[in-house]
């Protein structure tokens, strides 16, 4: 059985792209059934329609009878925030708890939170002094970026890196953590601890250091 996944976007949908792009691989076992936006702009609609996807823009992305009628009548396994910039209701988060990922363009639970979003998270990271940035997928829980970390992927940051920089190699890896997050919860039927295969320097949950592990 397929699993069927939603992707919410606010943006120019680059991660969906990629999404898409792993999914169509044959034996993925996971197809995007319904991409949702609080923005009729956002550039991730026109991804979705380019490839005959059904697309909804809220009415009211505070309302969580409409998240979850868009949701169960598009028979959702897994929805997938990508680049989703609105508070998602709590009582959504209640519901599809579980079954509701994110990915954080930073090594959370360092700079994550509320606001904590593009560019100023990686203005967070160099301000910091970090030699390190990358990109968390991790259960969305009512707290904002506390939820369980599934999987990270670490890029070095260059000293003379600014935020536009860091947030390009940063996505690269993005591009490709997202996709080995569905492909992990398609194999097992539910968002589970994943690795990048390829990735030397990706972090499987289990090798976190203690003060990071779930
Ligand atoms: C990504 O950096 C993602 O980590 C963050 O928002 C950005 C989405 O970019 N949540 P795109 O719309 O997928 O290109």
């Amino acid at each position: 059985m397929e699993m069927r996944v939603a992707v919410a976007a606010s943006g120019r949908g680059s991660n969906l792209a990629a999404l898409l792009g792993e999914l169509a691989k044959d034996g993925s076992g996971a197809r995007v059934a319904l991409v949702v936006s609080n923005s009729a702009e956002a550039g991730a609609l026109a991804i979705a329609r380019r490839h005959g996807i059904p697309v909804h823009v809220f009415e009211n992305y505070s309302d969580p009878s409409e998240w979850n009628r868009v949701l169960q009548a598009a028979a959702i396994d897994l929805v997938v925030l990508a680049g989703y910039l609105k508070q998602v209701p709590a009582d959504t988060v209640t519901t599809w708890r579980g079954r509701m990922i994110n990915i954080h363009p930073a090594l959370l639970p360092k700079h994550g939170g509320p606001g904590m979003y593009g560019a100023r998270v990686h203005q967070a990271v160099i301000a910091a002094g970090d030699s390190q940035s990358g990109a968390t997928v991790h259960l969305v829980s009512e707290e904002y970026d506390r939820g369980r970390i599934l999987g990270q992927a670490t890029v070095p940051v260059e000293p003379d890196d600014t935020p536009e920089s860091l947030a390009a190699r940063v996505l690269e890896v993005e591009h490709r953590l997202l996709p080995a997050a569905v492909l992990a919860a398609a194999r097992e039927g539910r968002p589970v601890p994943f690795r990048l295969e390829d990735e030397p320097r990706s972090t499987a949950v289990s090798q976190l250091p203690s003060s990071l592990a779930p």
